[in-house]
């Protein structure tokens, strides 16, 4: 696995965004939401490109805002649509993003996956969860705290010691609760205060509706565009665990902002 460090002693407030699948609009929502918010930095950990097409203007905007990066996986029918969009010199691009990126921060170091730190393509749900290996994948690198994306289900879970590990959720489509904006994260470090760093799950909207008729207009799969436009899966919901699989609207109304103290 291909692996890069970045210094991040001056780091302050980090936010963490997957999975844009060239949905543009909601990924300029999640970029505003962000700089408005004071992040120094961003990272994106893959899974550019995808069902909405418009692969080169989502690897534009990835390439002026994010100064972090890490790979995703690909494939699935979505494919079609996130290649026909793409140069030859951004699929290049793609391709030499690192599996994993090292961030070197005043309370440790922070590993960013995209599935987990073991796999690209691993989905870490929930309530399928084990502190115990959550905590073997910290010591093997040395880290506080992990970020993860690619199943599209946003989680924050604290382990002892001040640890944590996340799922940032995705910015190119809900969360399967009913509601059709979308998530990203935001870590704030520092080592003056204890707990030393507070992390959020931060939910955005965007005009969806407008998104969707366009991408229709553009001959986009209708089982694309249901999800946008309800905030409810219509593909992938049979390899989902029990829990997930159940549509939450009561969360997508009562979890509008998920923060957690470390
Ligand atoms: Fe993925």
């Amino acid at each position: 696995m291909k692996i890069e460090t970045h210094p991040g002693q001056n780091l302050r407030r980090l936010a963490v965004m997957g999975g844009a699948y060239g949905n543009v609009p909601a990924l300029e929502a999640c970029l505003r939401h962000a700089h408005s918010n004071d992040c120094d930095t961003l990272a994106f950990i893959g899974d550019a490109t995808g069902c909405c097409g418009h692969s080169d203007e989502t690897l534009a905007l990835i390439r002026r805002n994010f100064s972090i990066l890490v790979a995703g996986n690909c494939g699935c029918l979505a494919h079609q649509y996130a290649m026909r969009s793409l140069s030859a010199e951004n699929r290049k691009w793609l391709g030499d993003w690192p599996d994993l990126a090292l961030i070197e921060t005043v309370v440790g170091k922070i590993l960013l996956c995209h599935g987990s730190p073991a796999r690209t393509n691993e989905f870490l749900y929930e309530s399928e969860l084990d502190n115990g290996g959550l905590n073997a994948w910290l010591d093997q690198f040395q880290a506080v705290g992990f970020f993860c994306t690619h199943s599209g289900l946003p989680w924050i879970r604290r382990l002892a010691g001040n640890r944590f590990a996340v799922n940032c959720g995705v910015v190119g489509k809900p969360d399967h609760d009913g509601d059709p904006a979308v998530h990203y994260a935001i870590v704030e470090l520092s080592n003056r205060t204890a707990p030393p760093s507070k992390v959020a799950i931060e939910r955005v909207e965007y005009d969806y509706d407008e998104w969707a008729n366009q991408l229709a207009g553009e001959g986009v799969d209708e089982m694309f565009l249901i999800p946008l436009r309800t905030g409810e899966w219509t593909c992938g919901l049979a390899s989902l665990p029990a829990a997930e699989r159940r549509l939450n609207r009561v969360a997508g109304i009562t979890s509008q902002r998920q923060t957690s103290h470390l």
